[in-house]
Order: structure tokens, then C-alpha cells, then sequence
């Protein structure tokens, strides 16, 4: 096989009358009155081949060619006959007489065709994943990818970070989500887990002087798949040392904005920050999506002067009472509207209350009844107009946040009020460092249990700890999260009073983070970090919702390969190696 001289994109009608030679799969075969037309695809794009019958044993093997077929041929490029061009394809003006054929590899019959993959069940397509991603789109995505990394490294090294690897084979990291063990064979009844972050490996490396850090890494977190969480996902994490949190920001403000000059010709305005009590209050959410409005409306002094039972009590109970204001919502049925009620119990609420606007301000059917006399104020304060649909949730502040937080997005993207050629980036800072976990009946970490209190309020870690923020910061774009990071704890006898208020005795913190609190105490520099994920903002790049595909060989729900069917039970002997036994069936 003679080497390839162009890839399938690439010839123009300026290459007329060269001799070239391709390689690739058959993407589709066609006969035209014995003339036998290919459709050749490599990584590159496609070129139509043609196979005259004068070309005896050419035309005689391009016969047998069937889909997915990978072969070699060589010929003569030649313009195409007048107005058989193909204006969509870049090689459309010209095709080239094949003269010579090499079949490299007769495929069987595939499955599917990656033209035809849109089409096939997303099993399928992770089955036969090699078939998948010869397609375009998942090309396209994977050079996405590749070329955000490179664009990531060399930021990065411009700036004087060093890329450093951190250990797979770990002790139990704290991200809060299950760890995946592994058995150790030499240390009997010993177990490894794998990182869920290089958290305290990055901390330490900057206790090791290296002052500026980055890993493009794969994190490993036991936790249930979902459209944008994979249990083995990649960070771009980071960490420096003697900075403050504007510090670590502007760096990050810098890469993003970066990337999405080179691979969108976007230009990102710096991004505003909000602080978290704001994002809940005005958007139910800690990401918020800006891309429309469809704030939350505070009604709780309206509700409470109502008859209506669902109000007074969320609010005797402490509660509150907020609404959203969906235009135009007023033109759901019934049934729709008693389905929001359904959805909304799923995140615990027990209902979920509408009301529609009808001419003049009048508020008609749902809990119109229980309004009357509050009708007035409640089209004040939301600015409601006829045909909009008002939707109320009565509760603990926390799930009636949650509730309109997850409402107002369903209903953006349901009545289609979302730009998709709109970007809305924010960062949501001054988090409260710990938050109280009612079923626990226990402090635990908003972020992670090592990040720096605010300097104005570690007198009050003890006192009055639902008061403390943390100097904590996410990065947002358009509603997802793309990262999370702080400003560390760098003194042991601070760490070690945040271990106390989660609840980590000071023996179990030694067994767990000993060596950092060892660490802490020999020379640790003031330092911090964050850490964005790869995969969500190669969705956001790529444009999907599915995270599945910004991944080359992504795990099912169920955790499972399905090309490789990993998991898989294993042999008695591996597991008598290692000291186990499985008891499940
Ligand atoms: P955090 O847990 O917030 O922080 O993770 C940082 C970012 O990683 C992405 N991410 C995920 N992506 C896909 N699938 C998952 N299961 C998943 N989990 C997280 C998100 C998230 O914002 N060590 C800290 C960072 C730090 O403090 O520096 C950490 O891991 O985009
Ligand atoms: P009920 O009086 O329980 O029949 O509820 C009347 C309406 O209020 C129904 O549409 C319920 O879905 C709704 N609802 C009930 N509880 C709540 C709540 N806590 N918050 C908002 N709406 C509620």
C-alpha cells in the first residue's frame, strides 16, 4: 500500500489531474448504470471515488464494496461533470477515477452506518461505540476536546504552572460522594480508593513549594450516572500559593475566555459575582441560570393575610411562600398543571399551586378561590399579565427554592425563552461554609472541609457556625456548574477546629488527614484553588446535554460499559488472591 497522499477533505478542483491515493471506509456505495460510485471517509470528511468499467479489476473489486469496508485506491482527480457538483461537501466540485483498489478490511454487515447512528438507541451506539465514533459529530467532539486540552496546557505553562500527577491508588479523599476501593494484595485487608479529587495531594504539593499547580485528571466518584455526571469524569484542577481568591479567579477567567475565542470566536465580558444568598433567593439555585428571568417572588407577607391553609401554614411553620411568574403559562391544561404538582413532590414539596391571569388582572381557576382578596397585590408584586401562569410553592425556604429553582428552568426551556446563542457566565461567591444536615443532625462542609473560613468570621466557628462563610467560589456558565474552589485552610489549629465543627473528632482526623494536618504544621503557604470539569465544558462547547457524548468510552446509568461490558465478575482465584469473598449472589 502506497502512502496516503491526501486525506478525504481535502481535494479542490485546483487538484484536478493529480494522481492521489486514499485510504478509508466505504460510507455508502452506489451503481449507476454499471459506473460505481463510492462515497470515501476518513477522519478528515469525504470524497466520492468512481469506478468505470474500463478499469476491468478496479470496477470488478469496487462491485463487492459494502458499507464500513476499509480500503486503499488510487486515481486521477478529475472535476465533476456539469451540475453534478455537490455544493455541501468540500471535495463536491471534483471526484477521482479510481483506478487502482486494495480492500484492506471487508467489514460485515455493521449494525448501523454512522450516518444512520442518530437514529439507532443510544445502547446501541455504546455497544458498537468504534461505529459510533466514526461518525462527524462525535469526531468533531473528540477534537474539540483534544484541542481544549492543548489550549488548557499551554495557558497554563505561559502562566508557570507545572503539571503534576497525583495518585490513583490513594487513602479516601473527602468530596463526599462514595469512594471506588480497591483491594490491596499486599497488604492484606487493605483497601486503596480511588481519588474523587486530587484535593489534598494539591494542597500538599504547594506545602512542597511548588506554588503553582495544574492536572488535566480523571476523578472517580461512586455516585449515580446522570446527564452531566459521569462516576469517572476529568478535572482541570489547579492550586496556588500566596494568592487570594480574586487571584485564582482571574486565572480562570482567563482560560475559559480563552478557549472560547479559539473554539467559538466568542468574547467573554468579565463576569459579575453573586454572592450565594442572592443566587438562592432570587434563582433557587446556587448556578442560576441567567440566560432569562423568571425570578422568584417573595409573597410570604401577601400569603400570610390569605385564608388559604397551604400559606398560613408553611409560614406558622417557620416556612416561606414564593412564586414564579411563567408568561403566557396561563395556556397549560389542567393536566398539565396538576402533573407540576406530581413533579414537584418528588423533590419533597407537597404540592404545588397555580393560578392563571386572566383580562384585567383576574386570577382564574387553581387557587384563584383562596385569592380573592390578595389578587391585587399578588399582580403587583409579579408583574403578572394576562395568559401568564403563576406558580406557588409553600414550605421549608429550602424546598420551595428548590422547587421554583428547578421550575422556572423546565418552564425556560419548555417555551422556549432560552437564546441558545447566549452565554451567561457568573461567580457565585461568599457560600456559607457549612450547612446544617437535618437528617444527620450534624454540620457538614458546603465545599469540602478545607476551606478557609472568612477572616471576619472565625470567632464564630464555634458560637454561631450557620454564620460563617467561607471563602469558597464557583464558576457558572448558562446553569451549569462548571467549577468549584477556595481559598484553603493553611494553619493546622484552624483546620483542626473545622474538623471538630463537621464532627471529625480529632482522633479520626488524624487517621484520616493526619498527614495533612502534619503537613500544615511545616512551613504551609497561604494558598488555594479550584477545579472546573473537562467533560461539562466540552458539552457546553459542543452544544449537548448529554454527557455521554463528550466522553470516547462513557458508562450507562448503570454504571456499565456496554462495549466492554465492565463491570464483570472475576475469577475465584483473583479474588482468594486478594483475601476476598463475594457473599452476594
Ligand atoms: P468539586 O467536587 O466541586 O470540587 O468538583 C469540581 C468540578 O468537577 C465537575 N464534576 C463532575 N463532572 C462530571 N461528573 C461528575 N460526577 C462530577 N463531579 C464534579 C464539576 C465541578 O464543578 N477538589 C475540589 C475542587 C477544589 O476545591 O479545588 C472539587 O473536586 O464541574
Ligand atoms: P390541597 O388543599 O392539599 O388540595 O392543595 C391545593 C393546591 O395547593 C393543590 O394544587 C396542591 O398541589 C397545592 N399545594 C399543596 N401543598 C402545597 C405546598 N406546600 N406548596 C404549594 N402548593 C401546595
Amino acid at each position: 500500500m502506497q502512502p496516503r497522499t491526501h486525506h478525504c477533505a481535502q481535494l479542490r478542483r485546483d487538484d484536478v489531474d493529480q494522481t492521489v491515493n486514499l485510504a478509508g471506509w466505504v460510507n455508502n456505495y452506489r451503481d449507476h448504470g454499471g459506473v460505481i460510485f463510492i462515497d470515501l471517509r476518513d477522519r478528515e470528511g469525504l470524497t466520492q471515488i468512481v469506478f468505470h468499467p474500463e478499469n476491468g479489476e478496479a470496477h470488478a473489486l469496487a462491485d463487492k464494496l459494502r458499507h464500513e469496508d476499509v480500503v486503499w485506491v488510487r486515481g486521477k482527480c478529475v472535476p465533476r461533470q456539469e451540475g453534478m457538483a455537490n455544493p455541501k461537501l468540500a471535495t463536491g466540485d471534483i471526484e477521482v477515477d479510481g483506478t487502482e483498489l486494495d480492500i484492506l478490511n471487508k467489514a460485515s454487515t455493521p449494525p448501523f452506518t454512522p450516518d444512520d447512528a442518530g437514529k439507532v438507541a443510544e445502547e446501541s451506539r455504546l455497544k458498537y461505540r468504534y461505529i459510533d465514533l466514526r461518525r462527524p459529530g462525535m469526531q468533531h467532539i473528540l477534537r474539540t476536546r483534544h484541542r481544549v486540552t492543548k489550549i488548557m496546557r499551554d495557558y497554563f505553562d505561559e502562566q508557570g504552572f507545572y503539571e503534576i500527577e497525583t495518585p490513583f491508588l490513594c487513602k479516601s479523599t473527602p468530596e463526599g460522594a462514595r469512594d471506588f476501593l480497591v483491594p490491596s494484595r499486599l497488604q492484606e485487608g487493605c483497601f486503596y480508593a480511588l481519588p474523587q479529587s486530587p484535593q489534598i495531594f494539591k494542597q500538599i504539593l504547594m506545602v512542597g513549594g511548588i506554588e503553582k499547580y495544574v492536572q488535566i485528571v480523571r476523578c472517580f466518584r461512586d455516585e449515580d450516572p446522570r446527564a452531566d455526571r459521569q462516576a469517572e469524569f476529568t478535572q482541570l484542577d489547579l492550586e496556588m500559593s500566596f494568592v487570594e481568591a480574586e487571584d485564582v479567579m482571574a486565572i480562570v477567567e482567563g482560560v475559559v475566555r480563552r478557549i472560547w475565542k479559539q473554539v467559538l470566536d466568542i468574547d467573554i465580558p468579565p463576569l459579575e459575582r453573586m454572592p450565594y444568598n442572592e443566587a438562592i433567593r432570587r434563582f433557587g439555585s446556587d448556578r442560576p441560570d441567567m440566560r432569562f428571568g423568571m425570578e422568584l417572588i417573595d409573597i410570604a407577607d401577601i400569603a400570610k393575610k390569605t385564608e388559604f391553609g397551604v400559606f398560613t401554614n408553611a409560614i406558622e411553620n417557620g416556612g416561606t411562600v414564593k412564586a414564579i411568574c411563567v408568561p403566557g403559562g396561563g395556556a397549560m391544561t389542567r393536566k398539565e398543571t396538576d402533573a407540576l404538582a406530581d413533579w414537584a413532590k418528588g423533590f419533597g414539596a407537597k404540592g404545588l399551586a397555580v393560578t392563571k391571569v386572566a383580562a384585567g388582572g383576574k386570577l382564574e381557576t387553581g387557587i384563584a378561590k383562596f385569592l380573592a382578596g390578595a389578587q391585587a397585590d399578588l399582580i403587583e408584586r409579579s408583574g403578572a399579565g394576562e395568559g401568564d401562569l403563576l406558580c406557588f410553592a409553600a414550605d421549608t425556604s429550602k424546598i420551595v427554592h428548590r422547587v421554583l429553582g428547578e421550575l422556572r428552568i423546565i418552564m425556560a426551556h419548555d417555551r422556549g425563552m432560552i437564546d441558545k446563542d447566549d452565554w451567561k457566565w457568573l461567580w457565585v461567591v461568599d457560600f456559607p461554609a457549612v450547612e446544617w444536615n437535618e437528617d444527620e443532625k450534624r454540620w457538614d462542609s458546603l465545599h469540602h472541609p478545607f476551606t478557609a473560613p472568612s477572616d471576619e468570621d472565625l470567632d464564630k466557628l464555634e458560637s454561631d457556625p450557620g454564620a460563617v462563610n467561607s471563602k469558597a467560589y464557583d464558576i457558572i456558565c448558562n446553569g451549569s456548574e462548571l467549577g468549584g474552589g477556595s481559598i484553603r485552610i493553611h494553619r493546622q489549629e484552624v483546620q483542626s477546629r473545622v474538623f471538630r465543627l463537621l464532627g471529625i473528632d480529632d482522633e479520626s482526623a488524624r487517621v484520616k488527614f493526619g498527614f495533612l494536618l502534619d503537613a500544615l504544621q511545616f512551613g504551609a503557604p497561604p494558598h488555594g484553588g479550584i477545579a472546573l470539569g473537562l467533560d461539562r465544558i466540552i458539552m457546553l462547547l459542543c452544544g449537548t446535554t448529554n454527557i455521554r457524548d463528550v466522553i470516547a468510552f462513557p458508562k450507562t446509568q448503570a454504571g456499565a460499559d456496554l462495549m466492554s461490558e465492565a463491570p464483570s465478575p472475576v475469577d475465584d482465584a483473583q479474588l482468594s488472591e486478594l483475601q476476598l469473598r463475594v457473599t452476594a449472589p
